[in-house]
């Protein structure tokens, strides 16, 4: 029988603080064929038997099952609700009636979140300013009556964790996250009924540097947002006669230093346990010698709720071997490279360290390598109180490693002394794809963990050195092939509010998100070449809702961005020179190879890969403005984007047809853009086989060229140029990486050379996503899986795997907002293809047999030739279908 596998509630089952309107996406399971939704009736209650009802729409006649708006409901601060929906079904002619499904819950919001700009309090002094210190507030009080229910809404200026009588609040990670703090700050609620008690009970937090005052990206900038770690909170308790107290942050409070000595994300954390002080988070605890809490002032222009997926510890990692470099270092290798914390447990004598340093990589003779870590040092110093079992882990830091280095122990150390634990933001893993090809599996490996690590609150280049800032493009260039991977819609929602923030009046858009590199431009690569608007780094503010919103069916994103992403558009216009985009510092082709020796600028110049963009980001701006009916900006910038590749067309064709810049990255643009004029189409296909084949079927391409490359072939007849280039395996590819034994993607192609040696330290990260872009072309053209832009959000799919590659199966599941969509297809004898594919219940698929020459066993479709492949539109169930390849 049918039945509602699952409801939520804007894309998670359990959300707080929702302050935009409330939706709700269902999925059906039924193994039935053809199924679709005819009615639906969404029930909201705030007791999880739904005894009584705020909201029951009643039957609802519609085959919609996706991003229905609640409008009328408006969740109430401290409210917990309970939301589930039934639905009515046709599938085979017949009727079916789902039972209610689960709930799913919301917590309603602060009704005035800016109130808790007023209640900042700090345990910090004038002399922590340069310093970046633990610190614990605490606060005693009692309860005279039984609690019904509490909530705790709680923020700082610095990272922090919220403890209750003896426990921590949430499990969550570096909260309160990274926002543009100037702008906003974002709050967490915690549901806490379960932790107080009547009578006396204690609140309390610790509070590390964080973001907010610690050392800050590469121009190591100290107190960044503001001097001093703060905590900002309101507990609502509601006693069970419905009364209420309200208990916010103030200087009756109480701080004092904990035995975090030092802390800071890129440097690593000091912590001396002689300095504990056992206890302080419970009501008996005395804290007379404390000093009271200052109020301090608020730094950010508003305070917002985190209604998004959260940092949390994730997987846990053991190392696999421990042992001694030739120069007689101690390393501990967990086999994966990742972000993480790191876990030590032992026993020694009061006074012993602990001192470990965390790294990506051994050098060429197989000693430590740290050098690419710049400053960073990523350090651990644990100082023992007592001869007792300890175990430690990091508060206010997280660290980029696979190895890490014991340079000393309590005692001889070993493989279970230490563990990791991945830690990255909440993102529910959505997809999966192998194939029978294992390197090309540990390709997909590498860029799943590559995403893992840099998906740490905001999209990171890297996590590593001292850097690991939202760069706009790296984030740009991978966002599809995340989003296949894990669900990111919270995850770039968040960030993408963020970036409209920080445009410029003007409306260009910073090179990262949070911005950090405006105030100081004294940066010398940066001075006076702007720290914004680089074409494929800003493309950002276009691409990644539009990636949104083809993968989810959701035009919220859109409407959210649509004044960010149209000022973005007419900043490019504003500063073209007729038509050609360019605009003071550029990154181009970001460290392609065909750059000169030493160079991180790729071959192509800036004027080809500026306007590229800007015309594709046009033509997306003006699809977006035709979703939205926007009729005016829709053929506005239509025509503009006509204008553009005309120009385009005129400026970098020759009166033969030859692109007048001959690298592999132009040739790229302008066929995965569109930007070639029809009737050169061929030539300019051959031109880029031509640049391949001089470089032996390699790659030289960098950020801008390499995510479409693979695309850009086999859109054009080229399935087997594409394959030949995913395959290779010698330097430089994606699978050399793979056989010199990588786990997560290099930032360089040459980031370890054939000799063994290295590209500079000063830029040489093995944790970088961008170049496992090519993920998509994994999912959407070997798997054959492919969003119909007409029908977006897999509502309706298009089904069509391109076979080769000597690949005997290949396999993609998603699980979308429908349910799961999986396409596997096996090479059988005689060329013939087994397809199986399953369709989601209220969605439909084109199923496109790409090359077939016959379908031997249909599974009841109806086939008809379109071109050299062979079509059929199915339902929603699961079809086997064989066929013969030409
Ligand atoms: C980052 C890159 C980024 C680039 C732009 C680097 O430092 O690591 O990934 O996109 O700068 O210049």
């Amino acid at each position: 029988m049918p039945y509602i596998a699952r409801i939520l509630i804007n894309y998670l089952e359990h959300i707080v603080g929702i302050s935009e309107p409330v939706q709700c996406s269902w999925e059906i399971a039924s193994p039935l064929r053809n199924c679709h939704q005819t009615k639906y009736q969404i029930q909201i209650s705030t007791d999880a038997a739904f005894s009584t009802k705020l909201l029951d729409t009643l039957w609802v006649e519609s085959d919609q099952s996706s991003h229905i708006y609640l409008k009328e409901f408006k969740p109430q601060q401290g409210v917990l609700y309970y939301i589930r929906v039934r639905c009515e079904l046709e599938c085979e002619q017949k009727r079916h009636v789902t039972p209610f499904s689960d709930s799913a819950t919301v917590l309603g919001p602060l009704s005035n979140p800016n109130q808790l700009k007023d209640y900042f309090i700090s345990a910090e002094q004038e002399c922590d300013i340069p310093l970046s210190k633990g610190t614990y507030l605490r606060k005693a009080f009692t309860l005279q009556k039984r609690v019904s229910t509490a909530v705790v809404y709680s923020t700082a200026q610095g990272m922090y964790q919220l403890h209750l009588n003896g426990h921590r609040v949430s499990l969550d990670q570096l909260a309160p996250g990274w926002s543009s703090y100037e702008r906003r700050l974002l709050y967490q609620s915690y549901v806490v009924t379960d932790l107080l008690t009547e009578g006396k009970n204690a609140l309390a937090a610790h509070l590390g540097a964080g973001w907010y005052k610690g050392d800050l990206s590469f121009l190591h900038i100290h107190n960044f947002y503001g001097p001093y770690t703060a905590l900002s909170l309101l507990l609502e308790v509601t006693y069970e006669d419905g009364s209420k107290e309200l208990i916010y942050t103030d200087e009756s409070w109480k701080g004092d230093y904990s035995p975090i000595v030092e802390s800071e994300l890129y440097d690593g954390e000091i912590y001396d346990a002689n300095l504990e002080q056992e206890f302080f988070d419970t009501p008996l605890f005395d804290d007379s010698s404390w000093r009271f809490a200052r109020k301090v002032p608020c730094t950010s222009h508003r305070i917002e709720a985190q209604t998004g997926s959260t940092v949390m510890l994730q997987e846990r990692v053991s190392p696999k071997l421990a042992f001694f470099t030739p120069k007689g270092e101690r390393v501990i290798d967990f086999g994966q490279n990742m972000s993480a914390h790191v876990e030590i447990r032992g026993q020694g004598k009061a006074g012993d360290k602990v001192v470990l340093t965390c790294f990506e990589v051994l050098d060429k003779d197989g000693n430590v390598y740290t050098e690419n870590l710049r400053k960073a040092k990523q350090k651990i110093t644990y100082i023992l109180k007592d001869d007792k079992n300890f175990v430690y882990r990091p508060h206010f830091t997280f660290f980029g490693y696979r190895f890490i280095h014991v340079e000393s122990f309590c005692s001889r150390s070993d493989v279970d002394n230490f563990c990791s634990f991945a830690i990255h933001s909440t993102m529910e893993q959505r997809g999966t794809f192998s194939c029978s090809n294992d390197a090309v599996n540990q390709l997909q490996h590498n860029i799943l963990w590559g995403l893992k690590s840099n998906f740490v609150d905001i999209p990171t280049d890297c996590p590593q050195r001292d850097e690991r800032l939202g760069w706009t493009g790296d984030a740009q260039i991978f966002c599809r092939t995340a989003t296949f991977n894990v669900d990111t819609y919270t995850f770039f929602s968040k960030w993408l509010r963020d970036l409209a923030l920080d445009q410029t009046q003007e409306g260009g858009v910073p090179h990262v998100v949070p911005d950090v590199l405006y105030k100081y431009p004294f940066d010398n690569w940066l001075l006076n070449a702007g720290t914004h608007s680089a074409a494929a780094w800003a493309d950002a503010a276009i691409i990644v809702p539009w990636v949104l919103y083809l993968s989810y069916g959701d035009t919220t994103i859109l409407q959210n961005q649509y004044e960010s992403m149209k000022k973005w558009i007419d900043f490019m216009k504003k500063h073209a020179n007729g038509n050609i985009w360019n605009y003071k510092r550029q990154f181009g082709d970001w460290v392609a190879l065909d750059a000169e020796e030493g160079s991180y600028f790729g071959a192509t110049p800036n004027d080809l890969t500026c306007t590229a963009y800007y015309a594709y980001s046009t033509l997306l701006f003006s699809k977006t403005a035709s979703i939205l009916g926007n009729r005016n900006d829709e053929s506005y910038y239509f025509s503009l984007y006509q204008d553009i590749v005309s120009t385009f067309q005129k400026t970098f064709f020759d009166e033969e047809g030859r692109m007048t810049v001959q690298t592999q990255t132009a040739h790229i643009l302008a066929l995965h853009f569109n930007l070639t004029p029809e009737k050169y189409l061929k030539k300019t296909i051959k031109g880029l086989q031509d640049l391949l084949a001089k470089h032996d079927g390699h790659l030289v391409t960098g950020f801008v060229g390499t995510p479409y490359f693979c695309h850009a072939l086999s859109s054009h007849d080229c399935v087997g140029e594409a394959y030949d280039l995913l395959l290779k395996d010698d330097f430089p590819s994606w699978l050399y990486q793979v056989k010199k034994g990588a786990t997560t993607i290099w930032e360089h192609w040459d980031g370890i050379k054939p000799d063994g040696s290295m590209w500079s330290a000063n830029m040489n990260s093995f944790n970088h996503y961008a170049y496992g872009a090519i993920g998509e072309w994994l999912y959407r053209v070997v798997a054959g899986l492919e969003i119909d832009e007409k029908s977006p959000g897999y509502k309706h799919s298009i089904i069509a795997p391109r076979i080769g590659g000597n690949l005997t199966f290949a396999q993609a599941k998603y699980r979308s907002i429908y349910g799961e969509i999986s396409v596997k297809w096996d090479v059988e004898k005689h060329n013939t293809i087994l397809l199986t594919a399953c369709i989601p219940p209220n969605t439909s698929a084109t199923i496109r047999l790409h090359e077939a020459e016959q379908v031997l066993f249909s599974d009841s479709l109806h086939f008809s030739r379109k071109d050299v492949a062979l079509e059929a539109e199915a339902g929603s169930g699961t079809y086997k279908i064989r066929y013969r390849l030409r």
